[in-house]
């Protein structure tokens, strides 16, 4: 192979077109979504329990949904943050349980947990960038309730179903977050489908979108019903959807983060093109994961089904942090990068409040109520609480030499093209160093 020089020693670069923004549903959307919220509008109903003429998009999209996924029950709110907090209050998390969560996560999962006065632990990951079982085992304690199973950068967790199995031995409740993996499946079964509650976001980041939205779902109805007064006022609804007081059951404390009808309309358009948004991903991550197995010193993110990632962002790992750092720079300078406002080429060092030791009120442990709650709880005391780094070496190392590329669902063949073209350009020339400054 002839060596082309690099772009970041003065080289020319591979494109100077910036590659296109992330958000996956976004580049979907047309006129479908615009004819289905005007036809919400058109109607003047945009509460989802009752009005003029009412729609019924959120029961609809709920219906759908949960078909979709293969599942019973599905009750859509305002956010993916508050279907964690739906989902957790529905099983009864609260001050004298801890919580095991994943060091790679994003801040809503951690907050879900504090905000319920319990104390979360932190699990290190594996190869898959989820939780390892191993690990999983290990952290729980007489005190433990539950593990919060988070489907990371579009795959689903490789080894969900031994993850389940540590979690029934221990009588352990399992939530699902999906947010980053709407229609994502493992041998055929959709994330969201194996725990006892899932959760998922459609804030614009997401495999699909309203802006902003979010969905619980579950098999068991007793846990969908509670989480239906959840999200509501707190208590059930009657035929006519007004609040009911009859089911003592359902007589809770309400979260009011209801989605409204306008966007479920969205939803609606965006869950019937969700194989395709998903597909393009998969097909363009799956091309250029190909072309990269041909270096044997970049390791790939495990993924236990390539056919059930939806392939929003790709994952490569360097035998040492400053070689990830170099191709990740040298990549950039080659023009795999996208607008300022948009992510498209990290080491994931730099992916915020993704990583337990980023999110300053866990280290920090800052309370809600500025009086201690819930760290300073006699219920919590003497719970185990250390989120600095260090606390999960696998993980720590994992993201100092890996990089996060994200893949839109709008990539031409020509922008994959020139993804693999930068990748072969720099790894030819990196790699090749490295073993000759270790020789040396
Ligand atoms: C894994 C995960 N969980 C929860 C959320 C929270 O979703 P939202 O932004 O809709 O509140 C997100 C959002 O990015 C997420 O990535």
């Amino acid at each position: 192979m002839i060596r082309e020089k690099l772009a970041i020693d003065g080289g020319k670069p591979v494109r100077t077109e910036p590659l296109p923004l992330e958000f996956p549903g976004i580049h979907q959307m047309d006129e479908e979504e615009s004819a289905a919220v005007l036809g919400v509008l058109k109607h003047r109903s945009l509460y989802r329990y009752y009005g003029i003429e009412l729609q019924h998009e959120v029961e609809k999209f709920e219906a759908e949904f949960a078909q979709f996924l293969g599942v019973q029950h599905a009750v859509a709110v305002g956010s993916g943050t508050s279907a964690l907090n739906v989902a957790l209050t529905a099983l009864r998390v609260g001050p004298g349980q801890e919580v095991v969560i994943p060091a790679y996560l994003w801040v809503s999962v951690a907050a879900a947990v504090v905000n319920q006065g319990a104390i979360p632990v932190i699990a290190d990951i594996d190869e898959s960038f989820c939780i390892d079982p191993a690990d999983l085992e290990k952290r729980i304690t007489p005190k433990t309730t539950g593990v919060i199973v988070v489907h990371m950068s579009g795959a689903p967790a490789a080894n969900v179903l031994e993850l389940l199995k540590v979690a029934r031995a221990h009588e352990l409740f399992v939530v699902e977050d999906c947010a980053q993996c709407a229609g994502g499946s493992v041998d055929g079964r959709k994330v969201g489908s194996f725990g006892d509650m899932g959760t998922f976001s459609f804030q614009m980041n997401k495999n699909l979108t309203s802006g902003e939205g979010g969905c619980v779902v579950a098999n068991d109805l007793r846990l969908y019903r509670r989480a239906v007064a959840i999200q509501d006022v707190g208590f059930g609804r009657d035929e006519a959807g007004r609040m009911s007081f009859s089911d003592p059951e359902l007589c809770l404390w309400g979260k009011g983060c209801r989605l409204d009808e306008l966007r479920a309309s969205i939803l609606r358009v965006q869950l019937r093109k969700l194989p395709r948004t998903i597909g393009n991903m998969n097909r363009s991550k799956y091309r250029i994961r190909r072309a990269l197995e041909k270096y044997p010193e970049v390791q790939l993110r495990k993924i236990a089904d390539p056919t059930g990632d939806t392939g929003c962002f790709l994952i490569s790992t360097y035998p040492a942090p400053d070689v990830a750092e170099r191709v990740n720079a040298a990549l950039r300078a080659e023009g795999i990068v996208t607008s300022p406002q948009g992510l498209s080429n990290i080491v994931m060092t730099r992916w915020g409040a993704h990583l337990y030791y980023n999110i300053v009120s866990l280290v920090d442990h800052t309370s809600v109520d500025g009086h201690g709650f819930p760290w300073n709880l006699a219920e919590n005391a003497g719970l185990a609480r250390d989120y600095h780094r260090g606390v999960c070496p696998v993980a720590d190392s994992l993201f100092e030499r890996s990089i996060l590329i994200a893949i839109p669902s709008c990539l031409t063949e020509k922008d994959e093209d020139d993804i693999i073209h930068a990748f072969d350009k720099v790894l030819s020339t990196v790699l090749p160093m490295r073993s000759l400054i270790a020789v040396s």
